[in-house]
């Protein structure tokens, strides 16, 4: 994507993308979703798009104003049109849906394949940690506190003292907010399902998504303020 988005300005080749590698992703039907395949997927594939599903109408109108200063060149009423698409498909209510492009979009981000590259080096493969040093994340309870706190840590990092299955840790983790919202949904969904962390789910769990991210997003924190929320939970 970020080398699409680097080839299309070397080469001004605007028409590259709608090759076969820029239909994977789909969009809900509607009317004038072809005139988004059209002209959202000239310089990007349709991911940027299907990452930002849910946020509100301004901010859709805002963001369509942003790819203009990229160079997206469209007549005013094509814009009006793929405004409309975008609001009433991809807006706030499309969280409330249940079929559509984000479990697409998630089905092809494998989750542990994520945990794999980014957490195992310090939380190991098994999700054991090192003591003293790397908390665990298998049998730990604190990563249902509630639907959000696991993501706003792997967004933000955490840091502080913090007392984890009766350790004391003392340490800090990165923020991971360059990942994709479908790579950090798959990602926490992945460590509260694996080795044997279903078991800790309550009763009203659900899996979270690229909408949970997209909201967790607007509330940004730094580490130590995501172990405070962490501290209001427990
Ligand atoms: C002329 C090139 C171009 C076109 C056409 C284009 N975009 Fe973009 N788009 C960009 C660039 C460049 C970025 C920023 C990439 C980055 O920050 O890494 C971007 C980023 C985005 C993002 C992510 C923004 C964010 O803040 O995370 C969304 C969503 C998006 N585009 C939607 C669209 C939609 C919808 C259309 C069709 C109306 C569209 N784009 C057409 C160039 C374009
Ligand atoms: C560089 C080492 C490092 C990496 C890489 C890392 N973490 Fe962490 N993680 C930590 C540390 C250290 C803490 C505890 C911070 C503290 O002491 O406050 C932590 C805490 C956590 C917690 C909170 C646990 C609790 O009980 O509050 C979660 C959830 C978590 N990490 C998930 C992840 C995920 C998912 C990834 C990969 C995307 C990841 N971590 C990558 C070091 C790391």
């Amino acid at each position: 994507m970020r080398l699409g988005i680097l080839l299309a300005a070397v080469l001004g080749a605007v028409f590259f993308m709608e090759g076969a590698f820029a239909q994977r992703i789909e969009l809900p039907q509607g009317p004038n979703r072809d005139l988004v395949y059209a002209r959202c997927r000239v310089c990007h594939d349709l991911q940027y798009v299907v990452d930002s599903i849910g946020i509100t109408g301004d901010n859709w109108k805002a963001l369509i104003e942003d790819m203009g200063r990229y160079g997206l060149r469209i007549p005013n009423e094509e814009r009006e049109k793929i405004v409309t698409y975008l609001v009433t498909y991809l807006g706030p209510d499309a969280s409330k849906r249940k079929a559509g492009p984000v479990q697409t979009a998630e089905a092809a981000v494998d989750g542990k394949a994520v945990y794999a590259r980014q957490c195992t080096s310090c939380h190991q493969a098994e999700g054991t940690g090192l003591p003293k040093t790397f908390p665990p994340l298998a049998g730990n309870p604190d990563l249902y506190i509630d639907r959000l706190f696991p993501v706003f840590v792997v967004l933000n990092g955490l840091e502080g003292p913090a007392t984890i299955k009766g350790e004391r840790y003392q340490g800090a983790m990165p923020p991971f907010d360059h990942l994709s919202n479908a790579e950090i949904a798959a990602v926490v969904n992945y460590i509260r399902s694996a080795w044997g962390n279903d078991k800790l789910r309550p009763a009203d769990f659900t899996e979270v998504n690229a909408v949970t991210v997209t909201e967790a997003r607007a509330r940004p924190m730094k580490p130590k303020e995501v172990l405070a929320y962490r501290a209001g939970k427990r």
